[in-house]
């Protein structure tokens, strides 16, 4: 099969083996790959592969069952995929519990843009952080691929959403999305607009915002931290969370194992796949390119000129 294959700091597109089916998976033909953060860390080193997955990036795709295996499901069934890797090429394994139905109404291209972040967001903000009616929800990076979707999301539930984001443009992207309260991390403290108000924060920055964040924490407020754009190392005022009776959570969905995946891929599907198809929320893609342009997906997260996600066709390859 074709796959992306890193030479260097170069991807290209080359004839690799294709993946053997375990009991308990399925073999997928990868119809589109959504592109995430965490493929541009993996390309630079920064992300080790999980024991047993596959070196090959792509953390979702969608495509139709090539070969059900002992799964029971249908050979060319259309299903959306949770991955652990191996999203940009033809074909990718994937255990049965984190198939999801292709949402009615949705195109491949647009089923691979939505996985990883419906997933994300939803478990960490609807499962764990349990964001409510009447909630203030700070979302930090809200023109970005899980900000775009988490806007919405809060939106939905019945929050009150605050944004961060680094542009006027990106601010104005994140207002037409549902967004009430617009801060331009460039010119604004985030922490000084919402000190003490915010009941649940979904974090993508980690130490540099770690003070800030617990200002902004409302008393029994929740934040959780998913990604560590600003560093891995900050100092905690222990004193002005046990204040607020603050919680702080951090958490990765790539690592869980495949129990804990299909879990949280069941629940996704019940609570958000009906609101992706009643269109309370919206998939944001900003481009698609050719599984050969990988490279340049990338780079454009990396200049930080993509608001939304960008998805790769990989069918025709
Ligand atoms: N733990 C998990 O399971 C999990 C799963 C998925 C994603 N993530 C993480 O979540 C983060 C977002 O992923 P993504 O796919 O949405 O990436 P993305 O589309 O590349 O978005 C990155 C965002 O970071 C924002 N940003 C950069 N510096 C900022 C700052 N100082 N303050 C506020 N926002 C800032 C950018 O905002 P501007 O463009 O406006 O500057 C952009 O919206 C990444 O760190 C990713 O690794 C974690």
């Amino acid at each position: 099969m074709k796959a992306i294959v890193q030479h260097e700091d170069k991807l290209v597109v080359e004839e690799v083996a294709a993946p053997e089916i375990s009991s308990g998976e399925v073999l997928v033909k990868v119809h589109a790959a959504g592109v995430n953060r965490a493929d541009l860390l993996q390309s630079k080193g920064h992300y080790p592969v999980p024991a047993g997955a596959s070196p090959i990036l792509g953390l979702e795709c969608a495509g139709v069952i090539e070969d059900p295996g002992d799964t029971g499901r249908s050979r060319g069934e259309r299903v959306a995929c949770l991955l652990t890797g191996g999203g940009y090429a033809e074909y990718v394994a994937v255990p049965e519990g984190q198939l999801l139905p292709i949402p009615e109404g949705f195109s491949f291209i647009e089923a691979a843009s939505i996985v990883e972040v419906a997933c994300t967001v939803w478990s960490n903000i609807g499962m764990l952080a349990g964001l409510e009616k009447g909630d203030t929800f700070l979302v930090h990076g809200g023109a970005g691929g899980i900000g775009t979707f988490a806007i919405q999301m809060g939106k939905s539930l019945g929050a009150t959403v605050a944004v961060t984001a680094g542009s006027a443009e990106k601010l104005e992207t994140c207002r037409q999305l549902g967004a009430d309260i617009l801060i331009n991390y460039r010119k604004e403290d985030f922490a000084e607009v919402l000190r003490n108000r915010a009941d649940v924060i979904l974090d993508i920055i980690g130490a540099k915002y770690l003070p800030q964040n617990v200002k902004a924490l409302a008393p029994d407020g929740h934040m959780v931290t998913i990604g560590l754009q600003g560093g891995v190392k900050g100092e905690l005022n222990l004193g002005l969370l046990l204040a607020k009776r603050g919680t702080i959570s951090a958490t990765a969905l790539r690592g869980r194992d495949v129990a804990d995946k299909a879990r949280i891929v069941a629940s996704t599907v019940d609570n958000i796949w009906p609101l992706l198809e009643n269109s309370q929320i919206r998939t944001q893609i900003d481009r698609t390119l050719p599984l050969r342009d990988a490279g340049g997906a990338l780079r454009a997260l990396e200049e930080g000129t993509v608001t939304g996600k960008i998805v790769l066709e990989v069918l025709g390859e």
